[in-house]
């Protein structure tokens, strides 16, 4: 019978050995000493182990990241056979030369604990290129184990040798998280493992674009940022929504020009896909992934609305009894996507990837303010643009042209835009001077809604005026600031309408040209929904006096409203108030309905 392979005995009291103390070997040391394991480098330069030494002292509390009771010791040797006595784990890190390597496993075969698991940290030589001198026993014990650059990238990769247990992988797939490492394992002996074959393909096709002159470096590296930063796809969900027919179509044509093998693409894919039906997202039996199970009957045709709750209405409010929600577009079903949060005030959602963005506001007055981000597929949540950097930020709205996001900070007096991942945080607008504190009192100065126009090639503002004074204004201005301007004398800033109750929301539908948004100042004409008609330049109309008009009331009676959202496909407008309603009407603000109302709620940001 097979008997089945056991962990080295009492490991957790054993050390871990590093061949070469070099820039890897100690970074190597580094992960298994934060993962609390005593570590031993070996390395024939008394320099080396002095340094190897000094780099895992003065690092690996920041590998541990917080998360050990027990950091390892660190401890270094010259001689190999030193070093070895009683380990459980050893991972060479020398020089790659094969036959160094092959004399290296040749020694541990007889040197090492014979229950001891050996690993190469070979990229360019598979393990069973080196096991020549080694006996059959030992091999099962044998594997690589590559390590890319430590503390950046925190990727392991595991590998047969060809004889590996099994039972060696799952084993030290566990290991490795333990010491915050990301581990992979290669189901086949696989010369360059997953990650370097990846790699070699998307080189190999970028030099050949380049030697052939068909792109610059550039804008093959724009390319790339857009298409899976940005846009965040990957190789196999990517060709699930191609679908594979055309996948395998697209490699036909390549096989085709350029005279090589369809077994590895066309082949494969119509072998094991295409002929079993699985074309991709499209296709019920899925593709390579498989195929994704439909939600709940009633909202697997209408995407949810997502609306946010201030939380300072509940029963035992509190500045973070905020919260993301989720309606069912008939209003019936909610449900919280993220709690605690202190007073979210804005929200988006990314068309492209469902992600939903927000600000909390934090305590107004104090730089405390955030943006977030939720995703749905991963169930994580990430704060893009950290406390301190903003005051109190309101209403968010994506540009899903250039992958920006746009919001107003009301307390610091100013708009600001960032991209996707909260990188390149750039103030557009400064409305006064918050340090001064005259011109920060004041109300004019604070911007809250805010809404994007790509095609227009502008972005518009409220500013919001002291609370129902009939002070309140929105301007415009250009997405590209105007060259040789500056933030501070950009001369493109609009006046689109003023005196008005005291505006909060915006929204632009640019296919009419009309800009909508809430208001929560007095009766009659405050705390009502509005429209405006704007030229095909996203310019207002002036009377021969100055005035603004094709300025419309669609709405009144809210109670505080403040979110808005626009569904011109259904020809519909969302709502929210304070008072804890959701309503929905028509794009002329007719047939205004509540389709949700909750007191123990004050709805603010809403979108879908
Ligand atoms: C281990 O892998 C890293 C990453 O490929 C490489 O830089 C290093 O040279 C390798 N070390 C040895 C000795 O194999
Ligand atoms: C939110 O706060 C409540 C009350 O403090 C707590 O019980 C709950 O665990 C928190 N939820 C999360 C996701 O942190
Ligand atoms: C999402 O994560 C939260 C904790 O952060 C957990 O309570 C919840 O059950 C998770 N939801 C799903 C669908 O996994
Ligand atoms: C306000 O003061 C801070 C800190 O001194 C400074 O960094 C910032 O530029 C000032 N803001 C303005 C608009 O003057
Ligand atoms: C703003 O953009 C518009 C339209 O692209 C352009 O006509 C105008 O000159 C720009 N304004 C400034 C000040 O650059
Ligand atoms: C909105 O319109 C889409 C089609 O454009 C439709 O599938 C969906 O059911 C509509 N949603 C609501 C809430 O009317
Ligand atoms: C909306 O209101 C108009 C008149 O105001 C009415 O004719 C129409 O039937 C209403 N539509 C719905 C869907 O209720």
């Amino acid at each position: 019978m097979h008997q089945s392979w056991t962990p080295p005995q009492n490991y957790r009291n054993r050390p871990v050995v590093i061949l070469g103390a070099g820039v890897l070997g100690r970074r190597i040391g580094c992960i298994w000493a934060s993962a609390g394991f005593d570590v031993r480098l070996r390395d024939p330069s008394d320099q080396q182990r002095e340094d190897g030494l000094a780099y895992i002292r003065e690092n690996v509390a920041s590998y541990a990241k917080g998360s050990e009771d027990r950091i390892g010791t660190a401890q270094a040797f010259e001689r190999i056979e030193d070093a070895l006595a009683d380990a459980w784990l050893v991972i060479e890190a020398v020089p790659e030369k094969i036959q160094l390597k092959i004399d290296t496993f040749a020694q541990l075969d007889i040197q090492a604990p014979n229950d001891c698991i050996l690993a190469s940290n070979s990229s360019s030589y598979r393990s069973s290129e080196m096991l020549e001198k080694v006996s059959e026993s030992t091999r099962k014990r044998i594997l690589n184990m590559h390590y890319y650059m430590p503390p950046q990238c925190m990727v392991v990769e595991l590998m047969t040798d060809g004889y590996t247990e099994e039972g060696i992988f799952s084993f030290l797939v566990e290991r490795c998280k333990e010491g915050n490492t990301l581990p992979f394992i290669a189901r086949k002996e696989s010369t360059g493992f997953i990650f370097n074959r990846l790699w070699a393909a998307v080189k190999r096709e970028t030099l050949s674009i380049l030697a052939e002159g068909v792109s610059v470096p550039e804008e093959i590296d724009t390319l790339w940022t857009e298409m899976f930063i940005n846009g965040r796809s990957t190789p196999c969900k990517m060709m699930d929504q191609v679908g594979l027919d055309t996948v395998a179509f697209i490699e036909s044509h390549y096989v085709q020009e350029r005279g090589i093998s369809s077994e590895n693409t066309v082949d494969y894919l119509t072998q094991n896909y295409i002929k079993h039906g699985k074309l991709g997202t499209k296709s019920s039996q899925g593709g390579l992934y498989p195929p994704v199970k439909s939600q709940t009957t009633d909202d697997s045709e209408n995407s949810p609305l997502i609306v946010l709750d201030l939380g300072l209405s509940a029963a035992s409010p509190t500045m973070t009894s905020g919260s993301v929600l989720e309606l069912s577009t008939d209003g019936k079903h909610m449900k919280t996507l993220v709690e605690n949060q202190s007073l979210p005030d804005g929200v988006a959602v990314d068309p492209h990837t469902n992600r939903v963005f927000w600000t909390n506001m934090g305590i107004p007055g104090k730089n405390d303010g955030s943006v977030l981000v939720f995703d749905r597929q991963e169930n994580t949540t990430k704060e893009l643009v950290s406390k301190s950097s903003i005051n109190t930020p309101k209403q968010l709205a994506l540009d899903t042209v250039a992958n920006k996001i746009y919001f107003c900070d009301r307390e610091g007096l100013s708009v600001y835009r960032c991209n996707f991942d909260g990188s390149q945080l750039e103030k557009i607008v400064q409305a006064g001077n918050p340090n001064d504190s005259k011109e920060a009192a004041d109300a004019r100065n604070w911007c809250v809604g805010i809404t994007v126009a790509p095609k227009l090639g502008k972005f518009y503002w409220t500013q919001k005026g002291p609370s129902k004074s009939g002070q309140g204004r929105i301007f415009s201005a250009n997405i590209s600031l105007p060259a040789d301007q500056s933030l501070a004398s950009r001369t493109d800033i609009e006046c689109i309408i003023d005196g008005l109750p005291e505006p909060i929301d915006l929204e632009i539908d640019e296919t009419s040209c009309f800009l909508y948004w809430t208001d929560r100042g007095e009766i009659p004409y405050g705390n009502s929904l509005n429209r405006l008609q704007l030229d095909k330049s996203g310019n207002a109309f002036h009377t021969s006096t100055g005035d603004t008009h094709n300025f419309k009331v669609l709405s009144r009676h809210f109670n505080e409203a403040i979110g808005l959202k626009l569904d011109t496909k259904n020809n519909t407008i969302y709502v929210t108030d304070l008072g804890g309603n959701i309503y929905r009407c028509d794009l002329n603000g007719e047939n205004k309905s509540v389709l949700h109302f909750d007191k123990l709620r004050a709805f603010t940001g809403i979108a879908f």
